[in-house]
């Protein structure tokens, strides 16, 4: 992958895919972390000289014009997290994005209309990716965690211009390749979340690569069900026990331990300041539901964690928006948090849920590396090809 050290940016226009899809309530960005994340690809390239154009899709508007999901307030908080001034075109392509951009001066930025306001976006067409590559004359992607699609401003326009990984995604590939290409051993992970069914085949992945795989939240549930366990109320996918099962042997097969809670913290109904109780797997009671991981299985995680050089997280140990039920989750974070600043631990966590859990417990900062990709994360767990690093590799 080239980087943006070799791309010679100086009166350049540049195309910059980058990922403005941030949560937005009556207006206003809510979570600045993606473009906070974003400043140094942009301010590198503006201090070069380059005429930097932000190419972004936003929300899911199907290839329509929605005025709900313009860019335009995200334009806005870009320039407020940037401190200078940031321009805006109300189309990505065509007459209106070209005006813009021939207006533009070396070290400008602009943002462009989101690019899934038209349908050839989606479609990775050809045309459409022809008329994005018009307006510039190198392209940077800084988006990875739009990299699991293959659409015309992450894959399509990589054909078309030279095509360069900004300094986002480059830090994103370095630190999931420490953590899963190469990694320091022994490499844990740590894998919660309410479903099974939506991590299958990430932990199908995990299974080969890493020498423990700690399993919590909810999903934790299917698998006690699947060894005979009672589980009461609580949250589990029945239909899911032979493929558990599966999982497990797997596991054993290859070698990587699976960590299974060896107690929970129990409820009649998930509601903050309910009556808890602390119980063995062995004896949930049948009105109960788990909620969380008990102390036990709380502290033979963290001593497992002691041991390990390398770790992986995606999704919480429990129902952690809803206290107590956050209590493993911010003890296992604030733990591996202690680690990293100790120096034994390469930490890297990511998807939605992880990165709320880890801002919640505090420790956003303190580990090694957090992404702020969903989807894309996810499927980088599976062992999955993402077009959009893969286009950056041809
Ligand atoms: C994300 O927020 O995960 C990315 O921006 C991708 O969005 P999408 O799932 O709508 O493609």
């Amino acid at each position: 992958v080239r980087t943006l050290g070799e791309l010679a940016a100086s009166g350049k226009r540049v195309l910059l895919r980058a990922d403005l899809n941030v949560p937005i309530k009556d207006g206003q960005v809510t979570d600045l972390t993606r473009l906070e994340r974003l400043t140094p690809t942009i301010r590198e390239l503006s201090n070069a000289g380059a005429k930097v154009i932000v190419l972004s899709h936003f929300d899911r508007p199907k290839g329509r014009r929605v005025p709900e999901m313009s860019l335009r307030p995200v334009a806005e908080a870009l320039a407020a997290v940037l401190g200078r001034k940031v321009g805006f075109a109300a189309d990505c392509i065509g007459p209106e994005a070209e005006a813009a951009v021939a207006a533009m001066s070396p070290g400008d930025v602009l943002v462009l209309e989101n690019t899934r306001f038209h349908p050839g976006e989606e479609k990775n067409d050809e045309g459409f990716a022809r008329a994005l590559a018009a307006l510039g004359d190198a392209y940077v992607n800084d988006a990875f965690s739009a990299a699991h699609r293959a659409h015309a401003s992450t894959e399509a326009i990589t054909r078309l211009l030279p095509a360069y990984a900004g300094r986002l995604m480059q830090a994103e590939l370095e630190a999931l390749g420490a953590v899963l290409g190469a990694p320091k051993r022994p490499v844990a992970a740590i894998v919660g979340g309410a479903k099974v069914s939506t991590k299958l085949d990430l932990l199908g992945n995990l299974v080969g690569k890493v020498d423990l795989l700690a399993i919590g939240g909810a999903m934790a549930n299917t698998f006690l069900a699947a060894r005979g366990h009672a589980v009461g109320k609580s949250l589990e996918e029945p239909d899911l026990h032979d493929t558990a099962r599966g999982i497990l042997a797997r596991a054993e097969e290859q070698g990587c331990t699976i960590l299974l809670p060896e107690d929970v913290v129990v409820a009649r109904e998930l509601r903050a300041g309910v009556e808890t109780q602390i119980v063995p797997v062995t004896s949930i009671p049948a009105e109960a539901m788990a909620l969380d991981l008990g102390p036990l299985s709380t502290a033979a995680l963290l001593a497992r964690l002691g041991e390990a050089r390398s770790l992986v997280w995606n999704g919480p140990l429990g129902a952690f928006e809803t206290p107590p039920f956050d209590a493993a989750t911010v003890r296992v974070a604030k733990g591996a948090a202690g680690l990293t600043r100790a120096g034994t631990l390469l930490s890297v966590a990511g998807g939605g849920d992880t990165v709320a859990a880890l801002r919640h417990a505090g420790v956003l900062e303190d580990f090694s590396y957090v992404s702020t990709a969903g989807g894309a994360f996810l499927e980088w767990l599976e062992g999955k090809t993402l077009p959009g690093v893969a286009a950056l590799e041809r």
